[in-house]
C-alpha cells in the first residue's frame, strides 16, 4: 500500500488524474470506475481540463458506477448515475453507452445486483477505481461490519452517513435514501489498481484506521491493506491523523519518477 500525502484537493486531483491519464494512454478502452460525493470533483475536473486540451483521448474510455441510491430514478439529480453523467461522462465527451451501473429502481434488486457483478466480469474487471472514504470508515457504501468478501448487493445506510450526505438532499437527512446497491468490498478488491482519495480533517481518523490499523470489517477501507496495488492520496489533513507521515513522504520524495502510481 503507498500513501502520498499531497498539499491540498488541488494537486491531489492533479495526481489522480494524471494516473488515470497515464492508463488511457496505455489502454485507451480502460474501464475506470468512480466513487461520487464530493472528493472526487478536483480528479473529474483535472481529468476533463486535460481532455479539453487534447492531453488525453478518452473516446474508448468506459465508466463503472462503484454504488447506487435504491429508489432514486436516474433522472433524479442526486442519483448517481446522473451525479456521474453530469461529473464524469459529460465532461469527457462520453454517452450512456460508455456506463456500466447497477439499476436502483429494479423490481428485482438481488438480481440486479448480481446482474452487475457479472457484467462488470463480461466487461473485463475494473481497471482502476477511484474511492473516496466514509467518516466510519466506508468504501462504495460498504458500512462497518460488511463483509470484506461480500458481493455487490444491498445495504442500509448508518445514520451518520446518512447525516454527512444530507448536504445534496437540502439538509434533510430524512430525504437520503435508507438503502443502497454497492459493489462488494471483496468485489472492489478486484479492481487491478484502486486509489482511494481523501481531503480535510473529517477524514483524518478514517484514513488511519484503514492505512495503519488492523484489517477489520469494522473499517471496510482497511481491506486495501490487502491488495497488491492501493494507492492512498490524501492532502495534509486527511493525513494529520497518520504516525508514519514522515516515513509515507520520504518514500514517495525517493520513488522514480517513471513508476507513477
Ligand atoms: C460514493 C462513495 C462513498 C463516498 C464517501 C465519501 O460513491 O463511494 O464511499 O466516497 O461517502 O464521500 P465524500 O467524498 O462526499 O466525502
Amino acid at each position: 500500500m503507498e500513501v502520498v500525502i499531497v498539499a491540498d484537493a488541488r494537486s491531489g486531483g492533479d495526481l489522480v488524474a494524471e494516473a488515470v491519464a497515464s492508463l488511457i494512454d496505455r489502454r485507451p478502452d480502460a474501464l475506470l470506475g468512480v466513487a461520487t460525493g464530493s472528493t472526487p470533483a478536483p480528479v473529474y475536473e483535472a481529468l476533463a481540463a486535460r481532455a479539453r486540451s487534447g492531453r488525453v483521448d478518452t473516446k474508448a474510455l468506459r465508466i463503472a458506477q462503484l454504488d447506487e441510491y435504491v429508489g432514486l430514478p436516474p433522472e433524479h439529480p442526486e442519483s448517481y448515475r446522473a451525479v456521474i453523467r453530469r461529473e464524469v461522462l459529460e465532461p469527457l465527451g462520453l454517452d450512456d453507452d460508455a456506463f456500466l451501473g447497477p439499476d436502483g429502481m429494479a423490481a428485482d434488486l438481488s438480481e440486479a445486483c448480481s446482474a452487475y457483478d457479472r457484467a462488470l466480469a463480461a466487461a473485463g474487471g475494473v481497471d482502476l477505481q477511484l474511492l473516496g472514504i466514509g467518516t466510519d470508515g466506508h468504501i462504495g457504501f460498504n458500512e462497518p461490519c460488511s463483509s470484506l468478501a461480500s458481493r455487490t448487493r444491498i445495504k442500509t445506510l448508518t445514520r451518520r452517513t446518512r447525516r454527512d450526505n444530507a448536504r445534496f438532499f437540502d439538509d434533510d437527512e430524512e430525504r437520503v435514501p435508507r438503502h443502497v446497491i454497492t459493489q462488494g468490498v471483496g468485489t472492489i478488491l478486484e479492481a487491478r489498481h484502486l486509489v482511494l482519495f481523501a481531503t480535510g480533517e473529517g477524514k483524518a481518523e478514517a484514513v488511519a484506521a484503514a492505512v495503519e490499523g488492523p484489517v477489520s470489517a469494522a473499517c471496510p477501507a482497511s481491506a486495501l491493506q490487502l491488495h497488491p496495488h492501493a494507492t492512498i492520496v490524501v492532502d495534509e489533513a486527511a493525513a494529520s491523523a497518520l504516525t508514519r507521515a514522515d516515513y509515507f513522504r520520504q518514500a514517495y520524495a525517493a520513488k522514480p519518477d517513471w513508476q507513477g502510481l
